[in-house]
């Protein structure tokens, strides 16, 4: 294990935001792990735990230590007559990993094609796209406990998940490292068309409606839609889609008719944070260097040399000008350090 001081972390998060950590260390096995839990003097410090660092809002100078996941591996564990059963190392990188089970033929993950981040990071706020949440994948999470250094592996009700959420966001923050996950990948899989263009880009293009395809066809929208942090920084969607009382977004929709809304349950329904904030002007808008995307109004991005205090100057704003229009609340999606 090698600890590193005042560490860069400006490509180690997708928004890229200038950012520098105290103290910083790769962990690659377990052996590392056990290391770690061993050393009394870093065992006194506060530790944060770095995956993709795609939904993250990093401070420029980041106190502490600073660990990011590295281990590597994924497998075919069991096998039955009705799933696959699918353990990956947290470290893996998310879009490999469905790529990977892709080609083995398992079913299941195709609609979260291209979604940044890692594998350890999926089950913290339940990553989600076209109409499908990894909750409906994840047979156990097993993590480090990091006051004891015990392995712990949390059943799928137990990570709690719901909407971009789960356990690990909330009570088990900071107490948990999420070492591998196992996922449940169902033979008989149904397929998810029903979600955005999925369908109507299969029918265009003439292809079956298989899990390749499906992946094929999730890639070109997000591409088409959503800015490659490569080329300009982002962590995704900024928002999540708020989620208010039917009642609430029948009353909107008789002042604003073409108010984009979807299904969710217990009288529930989410509205498109996205649709929102384009229609409060904020589509292709900026602040300094922070802005929302001109392709999708939700994604919130780093034009060039953003620091934490730019985006949250932008994001507030944002906030501010979606609730004196509508009477919503937007609550940030990334985490914020
Ligand atoms: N819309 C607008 N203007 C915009 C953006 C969106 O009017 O600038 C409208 C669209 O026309 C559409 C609706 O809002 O009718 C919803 O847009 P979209 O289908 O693009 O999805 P979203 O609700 O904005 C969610 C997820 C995405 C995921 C997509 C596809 C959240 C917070 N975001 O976005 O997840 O890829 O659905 O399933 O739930 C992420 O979490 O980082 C992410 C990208």
């Amino acid at each position: 294990m090698q600890l590193l001081a005042q560490h860069d972390l400006s490509t180690l998060n997708t928004l890229g935001l200038k950012s520098t950590a105290e103290l910083y260390t790769e962990l690659h096995s377990i052996i590392d792990v056990h290391a770690l839990l061993k050393d009394e003097p870093l065992k006194k410090i506060t530790w944060r735990i770095l995956g993709g660092g795609s939904n993250l809002v990093l401070p420029a100078k980041v106190g502490g230590l600073t660990i990011r996941l590295a281990n590597k591996g994924r497998e075919l564990v069991h096998e039955d007559e009705s799933a696959w059963f699918v353990k990956a190392q947290a470290g893996e990188i998310w879009n490999d990993f469905v790529r990977w089970t892709l080609d083995m033929g398992f079913w299941g993950l195709e609609n979260l094609s291209l979604i940044p981040g890692t594998v350890g990071a999926s089950p913290i706020q339940n990553i989600g796209a076209y109409g499908v949440e990894v909750k409906d994948s994840i047979f156990e999470v097993t993590c480090v406990e990091l006051a004891t250094g015990e392995l712990k592996s949390f059943s799928n009700s137990e990570c709690r998940f719901s909407y971009r959420d789960s356990f690990f966001k909330q009570e088990g923050a900071g107490k948990y490292l999420i070492w591998e996950v196992t996922f449940r990948l169902p033979k008989q899989g149904k397929l998810n068309l029903e979600y955005g263009d999925v369908r109507k880009e299969l029918e265009r293009q003439g292809l079956e409606a298989n899990p390749r395809n499906i992946s094929k066809v999730v890639c070109e929208i997000r591409s088409s839609k959503l800015p490659d942090p490569e080329v300009i920084g982002n962590a995704g969607s900024f928002f999540k889609n708020p989620i208010v009382p039917v009642a609430v977004r029948d009353q909107l929709i008789q002042k604003y008719p073409t108010l984009v809304s979807f299904p969710y349950a217990d009288g529930k329904v989410k509205l498109a944070a996205g649709w929102l904030i384009d229609q409060a002007g904020w589509k292709g808008k900026q602040i300094g260097p922070v802005g929302m995307f001109e392709k999708q109004a939700l994604v919130l991005v780093n034009h060039g040399g953003a620091n934490a205090d730019d985006v949250w100057t932008t994001a507030t704003q944002v906030c501010a000008d979606v609730k004196a229009r509508f009477g919503v609340e937007l609550e940030p999606e990334p985490i914020r350090w």
